[in-house]
């Protein structure tokens, strides 16, 4: 099966996603260690986004940049990845620096990047996320993912979310992209 590569540039309402590059490093070395698991160096980010480059070189899915149209620093990124899917069925992720968190971003740029990864020719998406992950859960929600099946690795459970192509994200109703309508 082949698919398209997704754009380089995507745009959203208030985000500009582009590709990562060399420069990326240091506030990427800063969001890998933000994890919690141990210093993440610019370097060891360095290699990450040499790969993350050759993924979106071979395979054109891979990770984007978030940034406000307006320009400045970046905020975090969303990506298309194999992780625990495939080429065909790839996962979405997301993570943003701590400063970014709460203003919808990852959600928007997520909902953007799905449609990107659906032009392609894909027709699956897959998210994993711990049950703990609240902000996550609430991100894949929004975007549209529903609750597939439970797995379980060493680190305790996996909650395997699944979007389905032709099944529009989610869109965001008059009063934003949270509102409930009974
Ligand atoms: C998961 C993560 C990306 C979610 O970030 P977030 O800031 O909560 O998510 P969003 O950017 O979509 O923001 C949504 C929040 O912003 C608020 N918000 C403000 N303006 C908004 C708008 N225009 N549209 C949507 N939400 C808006 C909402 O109140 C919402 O809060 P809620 O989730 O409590 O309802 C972030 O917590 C993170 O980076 N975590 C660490 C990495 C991680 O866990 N990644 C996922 C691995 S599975």
């Amino acid at each position: 099966m082949t698919f398209t590569p997704m754009p380089e540039r995507i745009a959203t309402p208030r985000l500009v996603m582009t590709p990562q590059v060399p420069s990326d490093a240091g506030w990427l070395a800063d969001l890998f260690t933000a994890r919690g698991k141990g210093v993440v160096t610019p370097d060891d980010a360095a290699v990450r986004i040499a790969a993350m480059q050759e993924l979106v070189a071979e395979h054109g899915i891979g990770a984007r940049v978030l940034r406000l149209r307006e320009g400045g620093d970046a905020l975090g990124y969303c990506a298309i990845v194999v992780g625990r899917g495939s080429l065909e069925e790839p996962e979405l992720a997301y993570e943003l620096l701590p400063a970014a968190h709460g203003h919808g971003y990852a959600t928007e740029g997520s909902r953007a990047l799905v449609a990107a990864a659906f032009g392609t020719g894909r027709t699956r998406l897959w998210s994993t996320v711990r049950p703990w992950n609240e902000p996550s859960l609430r991100v894949l929600a929004r975007v549209g993912f529903r609750r597939s099946r439970t797995t379980t690795d060493a680190q305790g459970e996996i909650l395997w979310h699944v979007l389905d192509g032709g099944r529009r994200p989610a869109a965001p109703g008059p009063w934003g992209a949270h509102d409930v309508v009974a």
